[in-house]
């Protein structure tokens, strides 16, 4: 069982509380040029899982870890957490190196996995109580009424684990990382396979947490969701960092833009005075033009859509979002493995 062989153990002052804030230069997790090989077998060649990454995660911040499916986002994740030993480079958890001090830097960190393990037999408080005693949290600063109560579960607490939801049992998962109270809280996928109503409700505790102090590190594959959570985000590809910044600034890199316009008069087809746009004519009577803000003013199209004769009726625009941002980097990442592999060669 992973938890026991990598719970910090059995001395209280392992604990590392949100309030032993190290300075602030030094951020909640640092990671350099880390590096992880799987090894390979007979059948199966190793795989190069990270390929030397560099990430800081500000205290404090709510921070999105991104990618494709096999990117390394688990693997880099569960080399913070103790779970998998790393090949190269180093890596910090609250100015604690995991190698220096592997005890106190697994106690500032809780993790919720992406793969849900949870004992059936155990009723939630039980469990919460049981992984408390793991890492060594005395009776009397145990917090497990606290813990089910912000999760939602205190009128589940007695029950076996195993009558739960899958969205209760990922919210017990949550809390069972609290246990110790780390000032990091890390989650991979947290709402992969929830409903909409779920959700909303693991947001709102992810806030909640990162509001009293909690630095929350989450790998989501819901652009919407990193978009709406995640102040800075890092995007992983096949083990490289190709894109890291504050969520805002990613999203004004971008730069492109759709506008609609609903037209007063019944068009058959494009006017020849907006060929020059990337546009598409909806019958009978709407117009969506794309364009990049950075190239192509607002203003000019407008006056370009009335000088072809049109009468505009109502305009929308549509921000570019991370999806938009996700599918630029995934195709320029793809590019650069086309020109590295440089061109075909005929038969
Ligand atoms: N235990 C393992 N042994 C061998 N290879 C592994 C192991 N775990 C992961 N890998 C490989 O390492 C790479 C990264 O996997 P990882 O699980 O970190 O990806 P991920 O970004 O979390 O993907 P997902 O979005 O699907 O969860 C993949 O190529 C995967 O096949
Ligand atoms: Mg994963």
């Amino acid at each position: 069982m992973p938890d026991a062989a990598t719970a910090p153990a059995d001395r209280p002052d392992d604990a590392v509380p949100a309030d032993t804030v190290p300075a602030d230069t030094v951020p909640a997790v640092r990671v350099r040029r880390l590096t992880k090989t799987y090894r390979g077998s007979k059948n199966f060649p190793p795989s190069r899982a990270l390929k030397g990454i560099d990430l800081d995660i500000p205290k404090g911040s709510v921070f999105g870890l991104l990618g494709p499916n096999g990117a390394g986002k688990s693997t880099l994740i569960n080399i913070l957490a103790g779970l998998v030993n790393k090949t190269a480079g180093t890596a910090a958890i609250w100015g604690i190196d995991i190698d220096r001090d592997p005890r106190r830097s697994r106690a500032a960190i809780g993790v919720v996995p992406q793969e849900l393990n949870i004992d059936a037999f155990f009723t939630p408080r039980e469990l919460l109580e049981f992984q408390a005693g793991l890492y060594g949290v005395p009776a009397r600063e145990r917090i497990t009424g606290e813990l089910l109560a912000a999760v939602q579960l205190t009128d589940k607490a007695e029950n076996y684990s195993r009558t739960l939801s899958g969205g209760m049992r990922r919210r017990l998962m949550v809390a069972k990382a609290m246990v110790h109270k780390p000032p990091v809280l890390v989650l991979d996928e947290p709402t992969a396979g929830v409903d909409v109503e779920l959700r909303q409700q693991l947001w709102g505790q992810i806030r909640a947490l990162n509001r009293s102090g909690t630095t929350i590190l989450l790998t989501t594959h819901y652009l919407d969701e990193a978009q709406e959570l995640c102040d800075r985000i890092a995007f992983i590809d096949r083990g490289e960092v190709i894109a890291c910044d504050t969520t805002e600034a990613l999203l004004r890199r971008v730069d492109r833009k759709e506008v609609t316009f609903s037209l007063g008069e019944q068009l058959d087809e494009l006017p020849a005075g907006l060929a020059h746009y990337d546009a598409d004519f909806v019958p009978p009577r709407r117009l969506v033009i794309r364009y990049r803000p950075s190239r192509t003013r607002f203003r000019d199209i407008v006056n370009d859509v009335r000088e072809a004769g049109l009468t505009i009726v109502d305009v929308s625009t549509r921000d570019s979002d991370l999806e938009d941002l996700f599918l630029q980097l995934t195709a320029a990442a793809a590019d650069d493995t086309a020109a590295d592999r440089g061109p075909a060669q005929p038969d």
